[in-house]
């Protein structure tokens, strides 16, 4: 259900309506707005001199209208969107352990750039509003997850309701993401993501799908898509879903998602701990599949197109086969050293379909591809490698504007030699040594002289625990990015 936003302007007017309503503060419990209505209600628990403000810090009331929740901001002039993300999704967090469904908060009065301060509040609030409950049975019948579906800004104008709207779309983007990928991998198959690119085909007028079933995969000789998915019994699919919100304009970005649904790592089969969460490797397909929807929903004025190539990473006795060759699309041969490295097979077709058939000025690949990346960079940071400097800095941009960290990493070319084979051009895994860079230029091979990005998520994608506004498992993590690169190439 989507959440119901709206703007209050008169403080007064809040009045009895509001069960939970969130008063801000800065460090030093130094109030944030006009808190006088409600004067006689927190007095007593800010004179015992417990709540000091610090960021995120909580201090819960009641009043005979209900409960009042002081939330502190940190020190003044400290504050940005990051910031206010993190002192609101304590507050949703709160909401959500009380189980309310309408909240009230009194916005925040901030030198702050008026959009920065709008977004950080809107999105510590959204971004938390989301739990995955859907596989749970009787064991939450004691307990109920209960989300919000009210919001009030008490303090805001009507006409600021837009830019609110706007960051719940963005949200709505990131629990699309979320959802696919915490789904069970016996759901969330090759098809059901090919359905849900026609189910956001049918509900957007702007966006156009273009769909290759099996047959038209082995007409365009996707010969890596087709050897990763011979261990499998579900189907391969190419899907490829257009935006067109600038017609007069050359420019085309196109995102390629890695699809795969479920790695195994085929023959070279992983060991129980590294499947465990590998229902999570279609993220990079998640990533662009939502950032390209949003684009739309948002009527951004750029060309943007998302190609996923997906398939299960399984295993049968038609498995793809260690120390065989296959052929991919653009011709280049690989002798498959490791099955598990099937993320790059998928991705390299994909890649040389976009070169081929959809004329990118720009190629970005999201991928959860490598654990390496996440011994190096972590849960928090993903690697960035790129071929070309004004793409990897208009990368930078966008990730530092929404708080979604990448570190650029090297693709030198003296490791080319690495993926040097006997048989054929190149093999499809170096082995360990560097094999977050080695995997970027397997893929660089298929770019062509596109600028082209690889973003590995594979750290960044899925997490253990809630942090802030991250929910347990599925972040969402590159969708904000990308939404925000898009936005900014509007002309
Ligand atoms: N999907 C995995 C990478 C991964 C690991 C994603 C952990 C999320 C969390 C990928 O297909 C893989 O298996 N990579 C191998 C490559 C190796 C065989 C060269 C890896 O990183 O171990
Ligand atoms: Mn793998
Ligand atoms: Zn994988």
């Amino acid at each position: 259900m989507a959440l119901q936003i709206t703007c209050q302007p008169e403080l007064a007017k809040c009045g009895d309506g509001c069960e939970f309503l969130v008063l801000p503060f800065w460090e030093g419990a130094e109030p944030a707005a006009d808190h006088s209505l409600w004067k006689d209600s927190i007095e007593a628990p800010l004179s015992s001199g417990d709540f000091k403000g610090k960021v995120g810090e909580k201090l819960l009331a009641y009043s005979t209208k209900g409960r009042i929740l002081l939330l502190g901001l940190g020190k003044k002039e400290k504050v940005n969107a990051e910031v206010l993300r993190r002192a609101y999704s304590a507050a949703a967090r709160m909401a959500q352990a009380k189980k309310v469904k309408s909240l009230c908060l009194l916005f925040p009065k901030s030198e702050m750039k008026r959009d920065e301060l709008l977004r950080g509040v809107a999105e510590g609030i959204f971004l938390t509003n989301y739990a995955f409950t859907h596989l749970k049975g009787d064991s939450i019948k004691d307990n109920p997850c209960v989300l919000l579906e009210e919001v009030t800004f008490l303090g805001l104008d009507q006409s600021e309701e837009e830019a609110l709207k706007k960051w719940y779309t963005i949200a709505s983007g990131v629990y699309l993401v979320r959802e696919l990928i915490n789904g069970n991998a016996d759901d969330v198959t090759p098809q059901m993501l090919a359905e849900t690119a026609k189910s956001l085909e049918k509900r957007s007028r702007s966006l156009k799908l273009t769909l290759l079933e099996r047959k038209q995969l082995e007409k365009e000789k996707m010969g890596l898509l087709l050897a990763v998915n011979r261990g499998s019994s579900q189907e391969p699919y190419l899907i490829v879903l257009s935006y067109k919100g600038d017609p007069k304009s050359e420019e085309h970005v196109v995102l390629v998602g890695k699809g795969i649904t479920y790695d195994s790592g085929g023959l070279s089969l992983k060991p129980t701990d590294g499947m465990l969460d590998m229902k999570c490797d279609m993220g990079g397909a998640a990533t662009v599949l939502g950032a390209v929807q949003t684009a739309a929903a948002l009527n951004l004025k750029v060309n943007v197109t998302a190609v996923v190539p997906t398939s299960e990473n399984s295993i049968d006795a038609n498995s793809y086969k260690i120390g065989d060759v296959y052929r991919a699309m653009n011709g280049k041969t690989v002798e498959i050293t490791n099955t598990d490295a099937e993320g790059r097979l998928v991705l390299a077709d994909g890649l040389a379909y976009a070169v081929e058939h959809l004329k990118p000025t720009a190629m970005i690949d999201v991928a959860t591809l490598t654990g390496a990346i996440v011994i190096a960079l972590g849960e928090e940071i993903s690697g960035l490698f790129c071929n070309n400097d004004a793409l990897a800095g208009d990368l930078m941009t966008a990730s530092d504007a929404v708080t979604e960290a990448l570190w650029r990493m090297p693709i030198p070319v003296e490791y080319k030699e690495m993926l040097k084979s006997d048989v054929a051009d190149m093999v499809n895994s170096a082995g360990r040594t560097a094999s977050s860079i080695t995997a970027a230029l397997f893929l660089q091979e298929f770019a062509g002289s596109v600028p082209w990005a690889h973003l590995d998520i594979a750290g960044t994608c899925y997490r253990k625990k809630n942090k802030h506004y991250n929910t347990t498992k599925a972040t969402g993590f590159g969708l904000r990015l990308l939404v925000d690169f898009l936005e900014r190439r509007q002309k």
